[in-house]
C-alpha cells in the first residue's frame, strides 16, 4: 500500500482527504459538516474545491438532471455513471452514492454486489440507502463487507408511493419514536453517519443529541451535525418554486438565460464570431491566395502553400486544402 499524499496542481500543502471517521471527529469537536449534491464533473470539482466535506451523488439527479418526474426510475447504471462523472472531480470531499431503488431491496446479495460496484467501479467512499430500521440488517452486512454506509430517514423520496407523497414526517409522538428508533438501531449496525430529511426541527436536535455518528440535516433545521442540500436547488435550476428549507444562493437560471440570450442575438444579428475571434491565413498565403484569385488560371499547388505556411495551430490545417485555381 502506498501512502503517498494528493497535491493539488502546484500547492505545497497536501489535501487531506475527507473520511468517516474524520467527519465522526467534527462532530465530536461541534464543527459543522457541510454537504451537498453534485451529478458531473464540473460541479463536482466546484463543490469540491469550495471545501464542502461530503458530496452525495443522490438519486435526486433523476429530477434535477435527467427530467424524470420522481426518484424513482432511476437506474443503476445511470447513477453509475454519474457517480464516475463526480469522483473524477473530487479530491477531498467524502463521496457517497445514493444507491437507487430497487437496487438494494430484493435481496442482501443483490444489495451488496450493488453497492460494491459503487466502491469499486465508480470511486465512491460509501453508499446512501433509505429506510429505517428495517434496514439495519443490510447496513450490518454491508458494513461487515467493508461497504461504509450512509443511512437516511425521515422523508425518503423512494418511498413516494407508500408516504403518499412528500409529506413531512415525525409529527405525532408514536413517528417521532419511531424515528429515534430508526436513528439507534441504523447506527447499532454500522452506519457511518444518518441523513434526517423532512423532520421538525426539534425531532432532528434530539435524534441529533441522541446520535453518536453524525446527523446530516435537509429541512431538518439547524441542529443537525451537518447539512445538504440539491446543488441545483441552491443555485435555482430547479425550473419550479424552492421548498420551505431551500435557501438560494444564486439565480443560475437567470444567469445562464442571459447569456444565451445574447448568443442567440449575437449569432442572428452576425456579430458573432468577431474577427479576433476567427483563425487567419498567414500574410504569405494570404498574398498567393490574393494572386489566385486575380489571375486564376495559375496552377499552385496546395502542398506549397501549405509548406510555406508554418502552422502551430491543429485548426489551422485547413490552410493546406486552398484549391487550386483552375482557368
Ligand atoms: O438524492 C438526494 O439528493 C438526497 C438528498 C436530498 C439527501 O437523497
Amino acid at each position: 500500500m502506498s501512502l503517498t499524499q494528493l497535491r493539488e496542481n502546484g500547492a505545497s500543502a497536501p489535501i487531506r482527504p475527507v473520511t468517516a471517521q474524520a467527519l465522526l471527529e467534527m462532530k465530536r469537536a461541534g464543527l459543522a459538516i457541510t454537504a451537498l449534491t453534485a451529478y458531473d464533473y464540473p460541479t463536482a470539482r466546484l463543490v469540491d474545491q469550495a471545501g464542502i466535506d461530503l458530496i452525495l451523488v443522490g438519486d435526486s439527479v433523476g429530477m434535477t438532471v435527467l427530467g424524470y418526474e420522481s426518484t424513482l426510475p432511476v437506474t443503476m447504471e445511470e447513477m453509475l455513471h454519474h457517480t464516475r462523472a463526480v469522483a473524477r472531480g473530487v479530491k477531498r470531499a467524502f463521496l457517497v452514492a445514493d444507491m437507487p431503488f430497487g437496487s438494494y431491496q430484493a435481496s442482501f446479495d443483490e444489495a451488496i454486489r450493488n453497492a460494491t460496484r459503487f466502491i469499486k467501479e465508480a470511486g465512491a467512499h460509501a453508499v446512501k440507502i433509505e429506510g429505517g430500521e428495517r434496514r439495519a440488517d443490510l447496513v450490518r452486512r454491508m458494513t461487515d463487507a467493508e461497504i461504509s454506509v450512509v443511512a437516511h430517514i425521515g422523508l425518503t423520496p423512494q418511498s413516494f408511493h407508500r408516504m403518499s407523497g412528500y409529506h413531512v414526517q415525525g409529527r405525532s409522538i408514536e413517528a417521532i419514536e419511531s424515528l429515534y428508533a430508526d436513528a439507534a438501531a441504523l447506527q447499532d449496525a454500522g452506519a457511518v453517519a444518518i441523513v434526517l430529511e423532512g423532520i421538525p426541527r426539534e425531532v432532528a436536535a434530539e435524534a441529533t443529541r441522541r446520535c453518536e455518528v453524525p446527523t446530516i440535516g435537509i429541512g431538518a433545521g439547524p441542529d443537525c451535525d451537518g447539512q445538504i442540500l440539491v446543488f441545483h436547488d441552491l443555485v435555482n435550476l430547479t425550473f419550479s418554486p424552492p421548498a420551505k428549507f431551500v435557501r438560494r444562493y444564486a439565480d443560475a437560471a437567470t444567469f445562464f438565460g442571459s447569456a444565451l440570450e445574447r448568443y442567440r442575438c449575437d449569432v442572428t444579428e452576425r456579430t458573432f464570431p468577431a474577427d479576433a475571434e476567427s483563425y487567419h491565413l498567414s500574410r504569405e498565403v494570404a498574398v498567393q491566395v490574393e494572386a489566385l484569385e486575380e489571375h486564376p488560371n495559375v496552377l499552385v499547388r496546395a502542398d506549397a502553400l501549405a509548406k510555406s505556411d508554418v502552422v502551430d495551430d491543429p485548426f489551422e490545417e485547413f490552410t493546406k486544402l486552398v484549391p487550386t485555381g483552375r482557368g
